[in-house]
């Protein structure tokens, strides 16, 4: 479905991935992790258009997308769920999700229009609210409330729901765990199983790297700008190396 071919991204002359190559198949949750300032973000915004690669191809189900603008990457099927969650404060849960349904490139930017499409409650948006709202029924009761003022659990889950808005094929995940309490934590992860079962094949970026091996696939580790290490999630799990630099073993 996706593949990233000898991907290198510069921020001005710093060289933060330096040839990545990664794939992942239609129907997976496949994981990245690292530490710190290893390049898994800067991996997705390669992916979903909003960092350049200076080098590399990225192609997803046969198309290249390495030049595309990122709303074409959102039509295309991709939606991008940044780290640090970035909904919109001042919007009410139910705006932040008119957002969703309309592009992410839109949602980048400040204060962005409503959405014609949310307007005219169009069937496709409707039944993609009931089946947000089914996942995290808490968003149906603060329908009103402002994006601001959920707490972190319920903006995680707003922004994943953001994201499903456009109903995509692939949903990039950046660190959803982060910052949320053990029993958040499973709810988040509970809802990633569900929606891959859905049929949306995820690429999860995470620290928690025990939680994230234990539910994909497979998983890649990066050091670096560099794939270090990939493999099952269950091989990586039991790997010596692994287990002493990411899983604290
Ligand atoms: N806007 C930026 N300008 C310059 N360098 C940057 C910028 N953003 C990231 N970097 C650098 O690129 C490298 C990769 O960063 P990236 O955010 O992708 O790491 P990460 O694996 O997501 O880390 P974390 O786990 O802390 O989120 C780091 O060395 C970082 O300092
Ligand atoms: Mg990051």
């Amino acid at each position: 479905m996706l593949e990233l071919n000898d991907i290198h991204t510069f921020y001005g002359p710093i060289e933060a991935l330096k040839g990545i190559t990664l794939k992942v198949n239609q129907g997976e949750i496949v994981c990245l992790i690292g530490n710190n300032g290893a390049g898994k973000s800067t991996t997705l915004m390669t992916i979903s258009g909003i960092l350049k690669p200076k080098a590399g191809t990225i192609s997803f189900i046969g198309s290249d997308i390495s030049d595309m603008p990122p709303h074409s990457i959102v039509e295309m099927g991709i939606s991008h769920v940044p780290e640090g969650r970035r909904i919109f404060p001042r919007l009410t849960v139910k705006e932040n999700l008119e957002m969703g349904a309309y592009s992410v490139s839109r949602r980048l930017k400040t204060t962005p229009p409503i959405p014609p499409l949310a307007r005219g409650g169009v069937g496709g948006v409707k039944s993609q609210f009931d089946k947000v709202y089914e996942m995290f029924p808490v968003l149906k009761e603060r329908e009103k409330q402002m994006g601001g003022t959920l707490s972190g659990g319920e903006q995680q889950m707003l922004a994943i729901s953001r994201a499903l808005m456009s109903e995509p094929k692939l949903l990039l995940l950046d660190e959803p765990s982060l910052g949320l309490a053990p029993i958040i934590v499973s709810r988040i992860f509970k809802a990633i199983r569900e929606i891959n079962k859905e049929g949306v094949t995820i690429l999860l970026v995470e620290q928690n790297a025990h939680a994230a091996l234990n539910l994909s696939g497979r998983g890649y580790v990066l050091e670096n700008g560099r794939i270090k290490m990939h493999g099952q999630g269950k091989d990586l799990l039991n790997s010596e190396e692994v287990k002493k630099a990411y899983l604290g073993e």
